[in-house]
């Protein structure tokens, strides 16, 4: 069984685009500029928010925190993004969800230029990347990609379960797993929760990507000898272990289920810190203008 190791991968990659952005200095050219719009004050926000800053000085890259108030209009947040996708000197940016209430998630998902929109969530993006066309590929599918990829696991002609169809995760990893690519040429099931025979599916499954968000849902008696298993989710729950109080908790019961894999993602460790890394992938591709 091998543990895949999320952090290592991610590091290796944050420091091959650092060595990139490096190149792009030298050879006297525009360095790569990402920008986020936060708006309001969630706590989970600001963190993943804060992470992302923290990357782009990692690898190089400029970075612009635009804090807009909890009782910021719709309006006055499609301004913004109107400013934005105007801005000659932002090669891309991200608007961090969730939004209040009383903004539109939808809207201000489409109001994003294209060309800009490197967490490859507007509707022109999720279909150029089902059509296999050049796009941005959204952050966590994307990073699951390339530790696969990076750990050369065979997909072509494997049978994939996916739990979960959330537009961020579970949907575009199916498309992603049944693309005529590699990774991918997998044959893929699409569960949620009105599957009915999921035990069963997981059973003859030679992957599974877990995505539901329900700590160690995933027991051993889902899972065939030698699965590959690729676990998304990322629970906290109080602990009387830690130091802090609390731990995190991936949808599998890793002590369990990790004994019966070929490959198997921790939590934390493993898909968790890729997702920020592929975010810096496709800001150095707006930059370098290689999607459109
Ligand atoms: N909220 C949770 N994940 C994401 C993400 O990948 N991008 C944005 N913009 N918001 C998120």
């Amino acid at each position: 069984m091998t543990i895949i190791d999320g952090k290592k991968v991610s590091e290796e990659i944050q420091n091959e685009i650092a060595a990139e952005v490096q190149k792009i200095k030298s050879a006297g050219k525009k360095i790569p500029h990402l920008a986020a719009i936060l708006v309001g004050n969630d706590g989970a926000s600001e963190t993943y928010v804060g992470g992302k800053v923290k990357a782009c000085e990692k690898v190089g890259f400029v970075s612009t925190l635009v804090r807009m108030p909890d009782i910021t209009s719709e309006k006055e947040l499609l301004d913004k993004i109107a400013e934005l996708n105007n801005d000659k000197d932002i090669d891309g940016f991200i608007v961090q969800l969730p939004l209040p209430k009383h903004i539109n998630e939808q809207k201000v998902t489409e109001a994003i230029d294209p060309k800009k929109d490197v967490d490859g969530f507007h509707p022109a993006n999720v279909g150029r990347m089902a059509l296999n066309l050049p796009t941005y590929l959204p952050a966590t599918p994307y990073g699951i990609i390339q530790l696969l990829e990076r750990y050369k696991i065979e997909t072509a002609g494997k049978n994939c379960v996916v739990i979960g169809r959330s537009h961020i995760v579970g949907l575009p990893m199916s498309i992603l797993m049944v693309r005529n690519s590699n990774p991918g040429n997998c044959t893929v099931t699409i569960t949620h929760s009105k599957t009915k025979n999921l035990k069963e599916l997981c059973l003859q499954a030679d992957i599974i990507i877990a995505a539901l968000g329900k700590a160690e849902f995933l027991t051993a008696d889902h899972v065939k000898q030698g699965a590959v298993i690729i676990d998304v989710g990322i629970t906290r729950v109080k602990s009387d272990k830690t130091k802090t109080g609390w731990k995190l908790l991936g949808d599998v019961k890793y002590d369990e289920v990790a004994p019966k894999c070929s490959f198997i993602t921790p939590v934390p460790g493993g898909v968790g810190p890729m997702t920020i890394t592929s975010l810096m992938m496709n800001t150095l591709k707006a930059c370098r203008r290689e999607i459109y």
